[in-house]
């Protein structure tokens, strides 16, 4: 079962066809006209192309004429993705990171179990190459993550819990953690998502109660920012966690920032995870959770967004699952019509990150359907979240996002 146990709303199977409407608008909410208030595209496409049919599939533009989103969204936000090393040399994965990233992030390969399966043994050689692509690419490279329950190996918290020096011990061990792997990676990373997932999702419970949590308390998190703060002074540091488009998810998170601001603990930024589907969650909350960090002068940064097409209810989520939709397969009705609710949620979030001064970076987590983890979450089932599709030709999401003139 996976650790990562987001609390979504759901949403009935509402309107779809108004879904789909309201996504011709072009405006999103931030204003009419091409160029008034939010980006400016930096092509512009005709626009009669796009199917009028809700059944069939769609004519897209042609993929050669596409912008690099980078270039649409330069002076907003950096556009990042996730990528594994081994996908590098894959032609899809590739060929969109060098068009359209200028920033990258490691899926898997910087989190503690992948650098140091054992103490005092680091690997950083597919970390690496991950720097060494970003490099040559003129890319900034995300970290991901220094402390998570989900990673955290047996030989952190090895030992006897009873003795006086347990704590010490483990505090030190997570420490020399941090400061070896900041340390290796000073001047090669812009940003480290610090503490990941620590806020709870249960009401009335504002920590996850995590290994790190029942040794320490609260008190983990301070370590870990101190110690990264110490080691590289110029990163900049990351609470990242998923659901804080959930009200009651975002208050605990930021509950947990307040008491760490009131320490004095060196928190920089709030790494907004957005793990959504296309009908959830209304702009409104996205709005509410990227101003609750700035109004804490921090900085946002969109860490792992994708949108999966399914509007699972919340059972799909328990154990065992229940309820969640069917999978749908490319060439059908019903899969064309998810792909064009998926490019109006698309299309009316990055209208929002694109009028904001506050949001310094978006990752998506993954860079085409052919790879995503929400293939195997929360039930095997293929799911297509991003704005490439299988081959890497841009979805519907991709013109949504690019063109605001483009018909959904
Ligand atoms: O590398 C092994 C491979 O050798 C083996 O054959 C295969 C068999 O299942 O497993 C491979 O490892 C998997 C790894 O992904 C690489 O594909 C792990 O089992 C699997 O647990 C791991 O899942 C990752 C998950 O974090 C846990 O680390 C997902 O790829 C990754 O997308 C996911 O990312 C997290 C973020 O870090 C935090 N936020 C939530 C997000 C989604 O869960």
């Amino acid at each position: 079962m996976s650790p990562f146990t987001p609390s979504r709303r759901v949403v009935g199977l509402t309107a779809l066809s108004t879904l789909v409407l309201t996504a011709c608008g072009g405006g999103g909410g931030g204003g009419g006209g091409t160029g008034g208030g939010g980006w400016s595209s930096s092509s512009s496409r005709s626009t009669s192309s796009a199917s009028s049919s809700s059944s069939s599939s769609s004519v897209l533009p042609d993929p050669a004429t596409a912008p690099a989103l980078k270039t649409t969204f330069a002076g907003k936000f950096k556009v990042g993705m996730a990528i594994e090393p081994a996908r590098l040399n894959e032609s899809i994965s590739r060929t969109i990171l060098e068009k359209h990233a200028n920033s990258i992030v490691a899926e898997n390969v910087m989190k503690p179990h992948a650098i140091s399966p054992s103490e005092g043994v680091y690997n950083f050689t597919e970390a690496d190459k991950l720097i060494t692509f970003a490099q040559a690419n003129g890319m900034e490279v995300r970290g991901h993550a220094l402390l998570w329950h989900a990673s955290a190996p047996d030989w952190f918290f090895a030992g006897d819990a009873t003795s006086p020096t347990y704590k010490d011990t483990v505090r030190k061990r997570l420490e020399d953690y941090i400061t070896t792997v900041c340390t290796h990676f000073k001047g090669k990373v812009v940003a480290w998502d610090v503490v990941n997932e620590v806020a709870s999702d249960n009401s009335g419970e504002t920590y996850r109660n995590s290994r790190w949590y029942q040794i320490f308390g609260n008190d983990y998190i301070e370590y870990a920012f101190r110690a990264a703060k110490l080691a590289d002074p110029d990163v900049k540091l990351f609470i990242n966690d998923y659901g804080t488009e959930d009200p009651l998810k975002l208050a605990r998170l930021m509950n947990i920032v307040q008491t760490m601001l009131d320490r004095g603990v060196p928190i920089e930024g709030v790494g907004h995870q957005f793990h959504i589907n296309s009908y959830w969650p209304p702009a409104g909350n996205v709005t509410a959770a990227l101003d609750a960090a700035k109004n804490k002068r921090l900085i946002n940064h969109a860490t792992e967004l994708d949108i999966s097409i399914y509007n699972d209810p919340g059972s799909c989520y328990g154990t065992p699952s229940t309820g969640c939709i069917a999978q749908v397969n490319p060439g059908s009705a019903q899969y064309n019509n998810h792909l064009r609710v998926q490019a109006s949620k698309y299309r009316e979030l990055f209208n929002l990150f694109a009028a904001r001064t506050d949001i310094e970076s978006v990752t998506m987590w993954g860079v085409a359907d052919d790879h995503t983890w929400l293939d195997s979450f929360p039930v095997a089932r293929k799911n297509y979240p991003f704005m490439f599709d299988t081959t890497g030709r841009p979805k519907n999401s991709f013109w949504a996002v690019v063109d605001p003139a483009f018909v959904i």
